[in-house]
């Protein structure tokens, strides 16, 4: 039995497939290299020591989609295709809608037909909106406030909806907080596309000096010195958060979302400082103003995964800059 993982060439979805091959599952990996690369199946490979199945198919469509279940006996699905940026979604919300939303549905259907009941499925923070309540636990209300944001809520209630109608559905919504950091190896991290949209990603590129300074967005928020406040999570915390779902899966009742956060926010003052103590780079900055869309103050309460998944995440902002800034100088380098 193998587990199918979407987007797993992705940013994510590379450091979760390499603790679920050192954990012992074996996995097959759809992915349409729409926003990564080939090279990241050897890099895995060469990691673990593993070797991996790979099918390069886009979830629209359903036809290839079919034939690797029909092809493979699969018992869960970890879904973390999908396209990410907020400010592009913004522009083209077509899509963002056909591609999160059709491929998730393509995947539900596929997945029923086989009877793979068993699904994690990447979720966000961004389903907060303005947060109702701190620190934010499942229970909080939910809202969208970008086109990228409405796909995770609308995928999130049609899986709700899903679960309603068949019991023998296990869905694991996982609510990500702020993934960054990367693999010790040095071999995967992220790689962004063109300037950065994230923090740690451009304050990197600041450190190698690709780019001139950092513009740090608002100065008058209220936290204790103005800036923006984040729960940083290490993306190894993450893919090990994904694990964790999965060895408790059966034990779900249909749908639960979880929280996969540090439950610490650090201000964006705070994560500059902490890079550079980890670099030894110093970073220019400049305070500019808030940036459109932008929530001040965002972190979670984790205790439901720590109590149900047996989950914690244990890598501080110091590893999470530590490994990030490696990654920026290493992944240029490396042949595999
Ligand atoms: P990523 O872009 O690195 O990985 C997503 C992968 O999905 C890419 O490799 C891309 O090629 C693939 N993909 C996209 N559409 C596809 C399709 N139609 N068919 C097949 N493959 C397709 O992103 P990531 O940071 O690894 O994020 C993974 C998931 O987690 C996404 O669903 C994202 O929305 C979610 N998420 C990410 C963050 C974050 O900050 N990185 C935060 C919260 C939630
Ligand atoms: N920031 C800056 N300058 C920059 C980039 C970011 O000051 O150049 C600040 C932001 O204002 C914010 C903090 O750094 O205070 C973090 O910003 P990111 O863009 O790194 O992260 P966001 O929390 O805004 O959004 C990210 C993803 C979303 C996801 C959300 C929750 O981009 O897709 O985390 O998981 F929904």
């Amino acid at each position: 039995m193998s587990i199918l993982v979407t987007g797993g060439t992705g940013y994510i979805g590379s450091h979760t497939i390499v603790e679920l091959l050192e954990a012992g599952f074996d996995v097959i990996v759809v992915d349409n290299l729409s926003n990564s690369s080939e090279d990241v199946i050897d890099r895995i490979e060469k990691i673990t020591g593993k070797d991996l199945s790979f099918y390069n198919i886009d979830l629209l469509n359903k036809k290839a989609l079919d034939l690797i279940f029909h092809e493979n006996s699969i018992e869960a699905v970890i879904h973390f295709a999908g396209y990410k940026a907020v400010g592009e979604s913004v522009q083209l919300p077509l899509k963002y809608y056909q591609n999160n939303i059709i491929s998730t549905l393509n995947m539900c259907e596929v997945m029923e037909k086989y009877g793979v009941y068993n699904l994690i499925f990447s979720s966000s923070a961004t389903v907060y909106g303005y947060p109702e309540r701190l620190p934010l636990d499942e229970t909080c209300s939910t809202s969208a406030l970008n086109p990228y944001g409405r796909t995770k809520l609308m995928i999130e209630e049609i899986l709700t909806d899903l679960s309603n109608s068949n019991r023998k559905w296990r869905i694991a919504l996982l609510r990500y907080f702020n993934p960054v950091g990367a693999h010790n190896s040095g071999l995967i991290g992220e790689k962004p596309n063109g300037t950065p949209n994230n923090l740690m990603p451009y304050i990197t590129q600041v450190a190698s000096g690709k780019l001139e300074k950092l513009y740090v967005f608002g100065g008058d928020y209220p936290s204790k010195d103005g800036t923006g406040v984040r729960d940083y999570i290490h993306v190894v915390d993450l893919a090990l958060g994904h694990l964790k779902a999965l060895k408790k899966i059966d034990i779900l009742s249909g749908i639960e979302a979880f929280n996969l956060g540090t439950g610490i926010g650090y201000s964006v003052l705070e994560v500059i400082e902490t890079f550079e103590e980890a670099s030894k780079v110093k970073i220019p900055y400049e305070i500019v103003s808030r940036r459109f869309g932008d929530t001040g103050i965002c972190y979670a309460n984790p205790v439901k995964a720590n109590k149900h998944l047996n989950w914690y995440a244990e890598r501080d902002l110091f590893e999470m800059c530590k490994s990030a800034w490696d990654w920026e100088n290493t992944r240029e380098f490396i042949s595999i």
